[in-house]
C-alpha cells in the first residue's frame, strides 16, 4: 500500500508528522513526501520539518509565493504528473491550505482516493481562501478524518456519507505531546528573551493585517499593554511587509522573527496568555490550558470555546476594549480538553487509513476513487 503525503505551508507539518509515523509503524505501507514549497522561508519550512523530525520530502516542487490562483495553479500543475508516476493508494492532504486544497484536487482529478485530516470545520465566512479551501477539500475527499464531532455534524449535514467520515482526534495535538517536554526544558522566553508570564501574539490573516487602519489599532493596543506586560511577537513574512509599509515601529512590544516548531512551542508552553488569529493556536492553548484571545469574527474551531480556553473577541476597537478587559483574569485552573485531543490522534488515523485503502491479499492493483 503506498500513501502520498502533501505538506507546503507551515500548519502541514504538525499535523502530517504524526501520522507519517503511526503509518511508518506498518511494513506493508510504503510512504512518500511531497512538498510543495507553498512556504520556503527556512524558518516556516525547513525548520519545521527538522524539528519534528521529518524525513525529508521525496518531491520538492518549488510552487512558491503568489495570488491565490497562481499558488493553486501552480501546484496542481507540479504534482499531477509525481501523482500519476507514483500511482498511490490514496493521497493525504492536512488541514486548509491552498497546498491541501490544489493536491486534492490533483489527486482526485486522477481518480485517486484523498484522505482529508482535520476535515468538516467551517467558519461559515466565504471570504476566508481556507473557508473555500476546507469545503471544496471535503466534497473531493475520500476519506474525511475528523478532530471534533461538531465537524462530523458539519459534514453530514452537507450530505457527506457518514461511512467516509472518522473522529479520530488531533493529530496536531500529537505533535505538541511529543516536544512539549522538551520545548518547557529550553525554556526559550527566560533563558534568550528575559521574560517570564509573556503575552504571546501571533498575526497573519490578510482580513486582519492587510487593513492598514484596522491593524494600526491592534499594534497601538499591544503597544499599550506591553508598556505593563512582556509581550513577544513571532512576525509572520506577510505581517512584517504590512508593519514596514505603514511604518509602524512599535518599542515597548518586543518584535521576533517566525520561529521554528519547538522553539515556538517553547515560548507558548510557558505564556500567560496568547493573542492571535491562528486556527491552530486556538486548539494548542486549549489543549494547554492557556487562556487565548482571538483577533477574529468568527472560528471554525468552535470547540476550542465550548470545551476549550478560546475568546473569540471579534475584530475593531470593541474586540480591543474586551482584549483589555479579559487579559488579565485568572487562568481556570481545571480546563478542559476536547475528546480524542490524548495525544493518539494519529494512531486512530493510521487505523482508519489502513481499513479503507490495504490491499486484498495478493492484490497488486490500486483502488480508485468511490469504487470506480
Ligand atoms: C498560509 C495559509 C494559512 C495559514 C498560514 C500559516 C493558505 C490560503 N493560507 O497563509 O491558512 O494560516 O499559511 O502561515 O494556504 N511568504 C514568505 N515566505 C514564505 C512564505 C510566504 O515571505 O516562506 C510571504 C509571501 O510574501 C507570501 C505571503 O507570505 O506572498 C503569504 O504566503 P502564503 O503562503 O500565500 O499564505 P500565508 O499568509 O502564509
Amino acid at each position: 500500500m503506498k500513501i502520498v503525503h502533501v505538506v507546503g505551508a507551515r500548519p502541514n507539518f504538525m499535523k502530517v508528522a504524526p501520522t507519517l509515523d503511526a503509518l511508518a509503524e506498518h511494513d506493508a505501507v510504503e510512504q512518500l513526501l511531497i512538498h510543495t514549497g507553498q512556504h520556503y522561508d527556512h524558518e516556516l519550512s525547513a525548520a519545521h520539518v527538522a524539528d519534528l523530525d521529518m524525513p525529508e520530502p521525496d518531491y520538492y516542487l518549488e510552487v512558491g509565493s503568489g495570488t491565490h490562483a497562481v499558488q493553486t495553479a501552480g501546484i496542481l500543475t507540479a504534482i499531477e504528473p509525481v501523482l500519476e508516476r507514483e500511482e498511490p493508494d490514496a493521497v493525504l492532504v492536512a488541514g486548509d491550505t491552498n497546498t491541501a486544497l490544489a493536491a486534492a484536487l490533483a489527486a482526485a482529478k486522477l481518480r485517486l482516493p484523498v484522505v482529508h485530516l482535520e476535515a468538516g470545520l467551517r467558519s461559515r465566512d466565504r471570504t476566508m481562501p481556507e473557508e473555500h479551501n476546507r469545503v471544496i477539500t471535503d466534497h473531493i475527499a475520500d476519506l474525511l478524518l475528523t478532530t471534533s464531532a461538531d465537524a462530523d455534524r458539519n459534514l453530514v449535514s452537507e450530505g457527506i456519507a457518514a461511512d467516509r467520515i472518522v473522529l479520530v482526534g488531533n493529530t496536531m495535538i500529537d505533535s505538541l505531546r511529543k516536544y512539549e517536554e522538551r520545548a518547557r526544558e529550553l525554556d526559550l522566553a527566560r533563558r534568550e528573551f528575559g521574560v517570564e508570564d509573556h503575552v504571546l501574539v501571533t498575526l497573519h490573516r490578510p482580513s486582519l493585517v492587510d487593513d492598514e487602519a484596522a491593524f494600526g489599532e491592534v499594534i497601538e493596543t499591544l503597544e499599550d499593554l506591553a508598556r505593563t506586560r512582556s509581550i513577544l511577537f513571532p512576525v509572520h513574512p506577510r505581517t512584517q511587509r504590512m508593519l514596514e509599509g505603514a511604518r509602524l515601529r512599535p518599542r515597548a512590544l518586543r518584535l521576533i522573527p517566525p520561529q521554528s516548531y519547538v522553539r515556538f512551542l517553547s515560548l507558548l508552553v510557558r505564556a500567560a496568555a496568547v493573542v492571535t488569529d491562528s486556527g491552530g493556536l486556538q486548539e494548542e492553548t486549549t489543549a494547554l490550558g492557556i487562556p487565548c484571545f482571538t483577533l477574529r469574527a468568527n472560528t471554525e474551531r468552535p470547540v476550542t470555546i465550548s470545551e476549550g480556553t478560546n475568546h473569540l473577541l471579534g475584530i475593531g476597537p470593541g474586540a480591543l476594549e474586551r482584549l483589555r478587559a479579559l487579559l488579565d483574569v485568572p487562568r481556570d485552573p481545571s480546563p478542559r480538553i476536547p475528546p480524542l485531543w490524548d495525544g493518539a490522534a494519529a494512531q486512530r488515523a493510521a487505523d482508519a487509513i489502513l481499513r479503507r485503502y490495504r490491499r486484498p491479499e495478493g492484490a497488486t492493483a490500486r483502488f480508485l476513487v468511490h469504487g470506480a
